[in-house]
């Protein structure tokens, strides 16, 4: 990319020459510098406290990177109910010390019998409800099979040594942080419509911080999954469980369904950034490795270490170039199994060149001129991330989900888990948002069997050929733009990973045609630069909750959680 560089850094400096936005004056501010958790021998990085102890444990007993990632996942399930799963799916993109790269897809898929218009009423109108809530809403879950497939082929400890944390967890209870409570709070009208029996999650008067809980049920499920691998939850009690849930709440998975998932090892996107790093990122079905790659290569044509981070120049150029980025993604990608998703043309420098070549410095761009579309709502983002280095240079990358908050509400009657909601990933009807307001189109359309399309991102940066960044973060759409802004943060505006991960964000996405700007994240002067350009402006209290691993010059490990926006916790030793 770099050929290009000169001449279209030259336009950028004389667009700017002749622009007459208000520049950003930020006053010289003394910062305090703050640093992550730094470590020798292992790292773990997770959105939970309980879930970081038991993967550091699980480094600390000898297990690999890959060991305490799956000992993470399964804990997640029960102290990170709201995201961590093993009724949902995720990505996993790895890095071995010896720099082999590669990428496990336990995605979850639509049941053998979903059709294209299976949330669409006779007249054709999108019933957006029964894509999030309820039994309909679910996709096969993806999640168990991922972990057994990846102990086979990386783990090194007993597979049941990693889930017997979780099943102690489940069964002896936890305390709630203030965040757990307030968000179990939050839908516990949600958790009484939508199930049919007293789940754990709900409490006459509501949760208070310190509150405990115990998870016995779902004691017994992990005991299941820990004594019989992908057949304890895909066969057996589990697998009647959930067909019964299905049953008697309209929805169509089946033992068929359980039996026929299978997590698959998928080749990494792996390109170039600048001269010295390597980006190693996840494939369709995630949009999340050919977006990120997208824009950070066409981020090289603009010098954004001299615009400065946050100022009016570098979030324009931002957003423009997220909104070309976010139509192709709506246009382009799906998954490969299912549909061609043409990855080395998205990816190819002569039409990064055309495509971010038109972005002028003077005004924005309509989004309705890349595109057509009309979107509206934007709802909540959840989902979750951990990454994991351990002393031999292991590194595992995880983001994984049951898409909306507790996914579709739905817990599994006598089997203690949370379902997803997984099916409005889909493009219900092409040009109709999704919960993320996403616009989808044809390839990304429902087929029975196919993977919905994802925003999630799990990345690791090699810098100079030797392990750099493991870095995610949850949000839905504002996934791809948050991985974006870190990495940036580290390699044009020179910060140190735990203030990359502080940092304030912004997200734009095409459709909506707006910028999201975290609160905090600018002062007046730049809104109203933005605006000057023709932007218009949102804010949202919070983008993105990064969990991300920097290898230091010395070989040591920072690792940098993001306690600021939530539970957010760094293990290392
Ligand atoms: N469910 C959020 C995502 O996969 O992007």
């Amino acid at each position: 990319m770099k050929r290009f560089t000169f001449l279209l850094f030259t336009f950028f400096l004389l667009a700017l020459a002749t622009t007459n936005c208000r520049m950003s004056e930020k006053p010289v501010e003394k910062k305090e510098v703050v640093r992550g958790v730094i470590a020798k021998n292992g790292m773990v990085v997770t959105a939970n406290p309980y879930a970081s102890e038991i993967g550091l444990q699980i480094l600390k007993k000898g297990g690999n990177a890959f060991d305490a990632a799956i000992a993470v996942q399964f804990a997640l399930a029960v102290c990170y109910p709201r995201a961590g799963n093993i009724g949902g799916g995720g990505f996993l993109v790895y890095r071995k010390g010896d720099g082999e790269v590669g990428s496990l897809d336990f995605r979850e898929k639509a049941p053998k019998s979903a059709t294209k218009d299976m949330y669409l009423d006779k007249e054709g109108n999108y019933l957006t409800d029964l894509s999030k809530r309820g039994a309909l809403a679910v996709g096969v879950p993806g999640t168990v099979a991922g972990m057994a497939a990846m102990h086979e082929k990386l783990g090194t400890l007993p597979f049941a040594d990693l889930v017997n944390p979780s099943v102690d967890l489940a069964q002896n209870g936890l305390q709630l942080s203030e965040y757990d409570a307030g968000r179990f709070n939050t839908y516990q009208e949600d958790f009484a419509e939508l199930n049919r029996f007293e789940i754990p999650l709900l409490k006459e008067g509501g949760w208070s911080k310190g509150d405990s809980i115990k998870y016995p049920n779902l004691a017994t499920t992990l005991a299941l999954i820990r004594d019989g691998g992908r057949d304890g939850f895909y066969k057996g009690k589990t697998a009647d469980l959930l067909v019964a849930e299905m049953k008697a709440g309209n929805g169509i998975i089946t033992h068929e369904d359980l039996e026929a998932y299978q997590a698959v090892w998928r080749d990494p996107v792996v390109e170039n950034y600048q001269e010295d790093y390597r980006i190693i990122s996840m494939p369709p079905p995630s949009s999340g490795g050919i977006a990120l790659v997208q824009l950070l290569e066409g981020s090289e044509f603009f010098d954004f270490t001299a615009m400065g981070h946050n100022s009016v120049e570098s979030i324009h150029v931002m957003t423009e170039l997220q909104r070309r980025v976010y139509a192709d993604r709506s246009t382009y990608l799906g998954d490969m199994d299912f549909y061609d998703v043409p990855m080395d043309w998205l990816l190819g420098a002569d039409y990064l060149t055309k495509r971010f070549g038109d972005i002028s410095m003077k005004q924005k761009t309509n989004s309705q001129d890349i595109k057509e579309g009309k979107v509206e709502v934007i709802e909540s983002v959840e989902t979750t991330h951990f990454s994991i280095v351990d002393k031999d240079g292991n590194a595992a990358s995880i983001t994984t989900t049951l898409n909306g908050n507790f996914g579709s509400k739905v817990m599994v009657k006598g089997a203690g888990f949370f379902l997803n909601n997984e099916m409005d990933d889909f493009s219900a009807k092409p040009g109709e948002p999704n919960m993320f307001g996403l616009v989808g189109a044809e390839a990304n359309k429902i087929e029975p069997e196919k993977r919905m399309l994802s925003s999630m991102t799990p990345t690791i940066v090699e810098k100079n050929g030797e392990l750099f960044m493991v870095v995610g973060t949850p949000g839905g759409a504002t996934i791809i733009t948050c991985v974006y802004q870190t990495i940036m943060n580290v390699t044009a505006h020179g910060m140190n990973i735990q203030e990359a991960v502080n940092a304030k964000k912004t997200h734009s996405q095409w459709l909506p045609d707006n910028i999201i700007l975290e609160e905090g994240a600018v002062d007046d002067s730049v809104v109203e630069g933005l605006k000057a350009l023709g932007h218009e402006i949102d804010s949202r209290p919070s983008l993105g909750r990064m969990e991300a691993i920097l290898r230091l010059p010395d070989g040591r490990l920072e690792g940098a959680a993001d306690y600021t926006r939530g539970d957010d916790t760094a293990l290392g030793f």
